[in-house]
């Protein structure tokens, strides 16, 4: 029998996070879309109360996809097929800010793109042009709710809001003057995943809010190591019990949201986008 429900809700886990094995597994599934195959099986889980989320490990099983190599196309093609309608993103992050400390969290509002222009990021091509409403890439309800359970994240972890990320194309991490730079330029966190991500799901008619993990301070601040993978692995770890604890505790408002139709616009989002004269 098959005991799947409708699955509105999706998590995109990045760096440390991998798995979704503290909820009932439903099943499993791996759709090829036209785009290949996403990055890993979408395992469909549960929790206590009945809600079905989509989990879908964004660099693969083993961490096998640099951020380059992501096959983000494949990934939001395949949650949108099984209808996904909000997808919550997590990512390590750098900290560009002092007041960013190591195991904060962070709700960026804002993205600057410093990708190569190597990723594939667009749905529309090949004869289909589409320019998409992106000038607040992240959706602001979801930022609410999240924000509203910030106090389960427990003592001494803050969760900042209305930042703005920075992506890199990776996959070395930033220079000194590079990283200088960003934060001259108003950047708050740095990451290698945002994009094109964020950007396919707003093609893909579907809300969007990333939750960014600090782990380390880049490369910019005099008294602290750069970052290396070791730094960044050791504070995610820690910090995986907490991104679960916010997870669980936004998921009834997430579908209290949806029943309402809050997401409603968003289905609407892409209309009018389309310039191709198709006669
Ligand atoms: N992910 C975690 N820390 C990072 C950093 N300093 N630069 C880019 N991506 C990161």
């Amino acid at each position: 029998m098959d005991n799947t429900k409708a699955v509105k809700i999706a998590v995109i886990g990045g760096s440390g996070l991998y798995d979704f094995d503290h909820l009932t597994p439903i099943k499993e599934i791996y759709p090829e879309t036209p785009w290949g195959y996403p990055s890993n099986k979408i395992r469909i889980v549960e929790d206590s109360r009945g809600t079905q989320i989509a989990f879908l490990s964004r660099h693969g099983h083993g961490h096998q996809y640099n951020p380059s190599e992501v096959p983000s196309r494949a990934n939001i093609a395949a949650l949108k097929h099984i209808g996904v309608e909000i997808i919550i993103a997590f990512s390590a992050v750098g900290s560009l800010r002092e007041e960013i400390k190591h195991r904060d969290f962070i709700l960026p509002n804002q993205i600057i793109d410093r990708t190569k222009g190597i990723r594939p990021s667009t749905y529309f091509e090949g004869g289909i042009v589409a320019h998409t409403p992106f000038a607040d890439p992240f959706n602001p309800l979801l930022a609410e709710i999240i924000y509203s359970h910030r106090h389960c994240l427990g003592a001494g972890v803050t969760l900042h809001r209305d930042k703005t990320v920075v992506c890199i194309e990776g996959p070395a991490f930033s220079t000194r003057a590079e990283s200088l730079l960003y934060r001259n330029w108003g950047c708050d966190v740095i990451n290698m995943s945002a994009l094109p991500e964020a950007k396919l799901a707003r093609e893909a008619e579907i809300a969007y809010q990333m939750i960014c993990m600090s782990t380390d301070y880049d490369c910019w601040k005099q008294d602290e190591e750069s970052v290396t993978v070791d730094v960044v692995i050791s504070n995610l770890t820690r910090n995986a019990a907490s991104a679960i604890k916010i997870l669980a505790e936004i998921l009834p408002d997430l579908e209290k949201a949806l029943a309402e139709g809050k997401f409603k616009e968003m289905k609407e989002v892409m209309k009018g986008s389309c310039i191709t004269n198709k006669q």
